[in-house]
């Protein structure tokens, strides 16, 4: 059998999962793009998880009470732990509004291999980014227990970052995101260059 580390030797970069939360409209698919195709540009190996993509195949038995939302990040979080075993660097882009079903998430994962990423605007912005058309819908009564409207998100306490989405551009966001990744991808070459100390 093959082990992590050796998997990670391979690709010359550390795995680990970035998982972006926050509201529907919030910037999280389109950041999460940004962020794959920049680190495929550095030579790094991905997979991309979104919830919108999992809710079509894995996940289409789901809908959106709180205890279907669990069982979406459960199975999303295994998902992840399997690819971060086999040394990919895992973006998901999940509502994933509850903060326990987060805390299980990470616990999956070692110290340092999990990212929680806030990808935050005010809900009056993404009500009015409204790019799926839900959140009129929702006020309008047509979509139950949608997020920020009749079901809660809960705010991350610690995340290792928030995302302004209505303040940064992406470039500026991707740049906060690789101010804590690049670091994290450990002690092999991105893009030419040393990230830390060899051992
Ligand atoms: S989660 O809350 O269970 O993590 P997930 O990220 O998988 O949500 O899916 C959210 C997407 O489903 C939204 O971007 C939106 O397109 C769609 N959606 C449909 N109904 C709802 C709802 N009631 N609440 C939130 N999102 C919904």
């Amino acid at each position: 059998m093959i082990a992590p580390c050796q998997h990670e030797l391979l690709k010359k970069h550390t795995a680990c999962v970035v998982w972006l939360t926050g509201l529907s409209g919030a910037g999280k698919t389109t950041l999460a793009m940004a962020l794959e195709k920049e680190l495929y540009n550095r030579g790094v190996h991905t997979a991309l998880l979104d919830g919108d993509g999992l809710r079509l195949g894995l996940n289409s038995d789901l809908g959106f009470s709180p205890e279907d939302r669990v069982i979406n990040v459960q199975r999303t979080a295994q998902v992840c732990k399997l690819m971060v075993d086999a040394g990919l660097v895992v973006i998901v882009s999940m509502i994933s509004p509850q903060a326990q079903s987060r805390t299980m998430a990470r616990s999956l994962f070692n110290p340092g291999q999990f990212f929680e990423v806030h990808v935050n605007a005010p809900l009056q912005v993404c009500e009015q980014r409204d790019p799926k058309g839900l959140y009129r819908k929702a006020r309008r009564g047509d979509i139950a227990q949608f997020t920020g409207i009749s079901a809660t998100y809960e705010v991350p306490e610690s995340p290792c970052l928030i995302l302004q989405t209505h303040q940064y551009t992406v470039s500026e966001c991707l740049e906060q995101l690789f101010a804590i990744l690049e670091p994290a991808l450990g002690r092999y070459s991105i893009n030419g260059r040393m990230n830390q100390q060899p051992d």
